[in-house]
């Protein structure tokens, strides 16, 4: 099957979540929400990819798909773990109560309900989704515990000598929170505690929790947290926070910062890289499909993948070693006519800016600014512009540039500002330093 570089995409029709994503005997396995019959979300399956660096990526077609009465209508988003040499798939399973008459991949008025739900697998290659499946956490009836609807993307790790379960949900659709199970198996699961936040939205996805040089970050994806009449008010958010294990109690210790503050990237999932690295991947959501010449029409990608690192208090998402390695090679600004992708190096004083074939970024009072109207085609009701909180008077630019999008980290990574972009130019402007490509 075919091979995606730097950026896994739908291997035809919808891609979204990121979903198992581990280092597993050897190879990357970033499994994902994949429907394939259209390029629209349907019935969900895990698509599957492999990965030898993070950099090259190897379609396997699909993985995981609906087989039970219990996830008949939906394999959801969820995680990986390894025991024992054999690798552990969580899920949610979705069955409808009623599906919409005129398309039956979605449920009437949100008429649905949701259990957790486990495979397993020898080798990372083969699933049985008729024997190898099993529910793990039945659908919640009590709703102080968790919405029956809405509670979902299992994140399971070890820790000592239980296992934790982070599953977003939420409170009467008014109140996102995170609900905490805890095993000594990985197959039992006890429920131990929530953490209900206004900063949460009013249904939470995605929850992630993970420890980087002794201090716990929290990840998490609130659906509709800041409404501006735009589509899609939907961002990640990262917070350091502090997580009693005993009693999985979560304290977020300030106002949670956005994972990309260029607002396309959803539902990030995190794993321990080959190093030991904390890596995340998260979800580029595209407004429109695209076709290129003799493809299947696909909708949705991955961003790059990105290090969690905490330093001076501060959370960063920095560029990944392998992706370094694999820009290796610098050229003159003069040689790059028409390449679609490549890496720029340079930095901003307060007034200046780059225009990268009708990408605008400019740093004015102190932050990083981008505008991709030029370059997003005649669709309406997207944020097109994006800005970063202040920068300290430094602002140190490593930008990827792949056709359809743009990844800006900033100083190292303490913000990242990335957008999906329609029909780049060939021009390129401003106080460029280094050029590189890949290969
Ligand atoms: C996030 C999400 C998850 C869910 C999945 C369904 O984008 O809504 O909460 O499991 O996508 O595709």
């Amino acid at each position: 099957m075919k091979e995606d570089v730097l950026h896994l995409r739908a291997p035809g029709n919808w891609i979204n979540d990121p979903n198992g994503f581990i280092y597993y005997r050897g190879k990357y396995h970033l499994f994902y929400q994949y429907f394939p019959y259209a390029p629209v979300w349907g019935t969900m399956h895990w698509g599957h990819a492999v990965s030898e660096d993070l950099v090259h990526w190897r379609h396997l077609g699909v993985a995981l798909f609906p087989t039970k009465a219990y996830d008949q209508n939906g394999v959801f988003s969820g995680s990986a773990l390894e025991k024992d040499g054999r690798l552990y798939l969580y899920y949610s399973a979705v069955r409808y109560l009623e599906t919409d008459g005129e398309n039956i991949h979605t449920a009437y008025q949100d008429r649905y309900e949701t259990s957790q739900a486990m495979v397993v697998s020898g080798d990372g290659f083969h699933f049985d989704n008729w024997k190898d499946k099993k529910k793990i956490i039945p659908v919640i009836a009590d709703k102080e515990v968790g919405d029956r609807t809405h509670t979902r993307d299992p994140k399971v790790w070890k820790e000592g000598e239980y296992y934790y379960m982070a599953l977003g949900s939420t409170y009467e659709e008014r109140e996102g929170r995170v609900l905490f199970y805890r095993s000594k198996d990985g197959e039992e699961w006890e429920y131990v505690n929530q953490l209900r936040d206004k900063r949460f939205g009013k249904i939470l996805e995605c929850p992630d929790l993970f420890r980087v040089n002794g201090t716990y970050v929290f990840l998490g994806s609130p659906m509709y947290a800041k409404e501006d009449g735009l589509q899609y008010p939907h961002h990640a958010i990262c917070g350091l926070a502090k997580f009693d294990e005993e009693v999985c109690g979560l304290h977020l210790h300030e106002e949670p910062g956005l994972v990309d503050y260029g607002r396309d990237l959803y539902a990030p999932q995190t794993n321990i890289d080959r190093e030991g690295r904390r890596v995340m991947i998260a979800w580029m959501r595209m407004p429109k499909a695209l076709a290129r010449e003799g493809e299947l029409v696909w909708n949705g990608m991955m961003c790059l993948p990105r290090v969690v690192d905490v330093a001076d208090g501060q959370i960063y998402f920095r560029v990944h070693p392998e992706v370094d390695r694999y820009f290796g090679k610098e050229i003159p600004k003069e040689r790059l006519r028409g390449d679609v992708l490549f890496r720029l190096r340079t930095s901003l004083k307060e007034g200046e800016g780059l225009d990268i074939g009708g990408y605008r970024l400019w740093v004015e009072d102190d932050s990083l600014n981008a505008d991709r109207s030029k370059v997003f085609g005649s669709l309406s009701g997207y944020r097109l512009t994006g800005s970063t909180p202040k920068l300290g008077g430094r602002c140190e630019l490593d930008i990827f540039v792949d056709g359809n999008l743009i990844e800006v980290f900033v100083n190292g990574g303490r913000y990242v500002l990335s957008h999906v972009v329609y029909g780049l130019g060939d021009k390129l402007e401003g106080p460029l330093e280094h050029v590189y490509v890949g290969g």
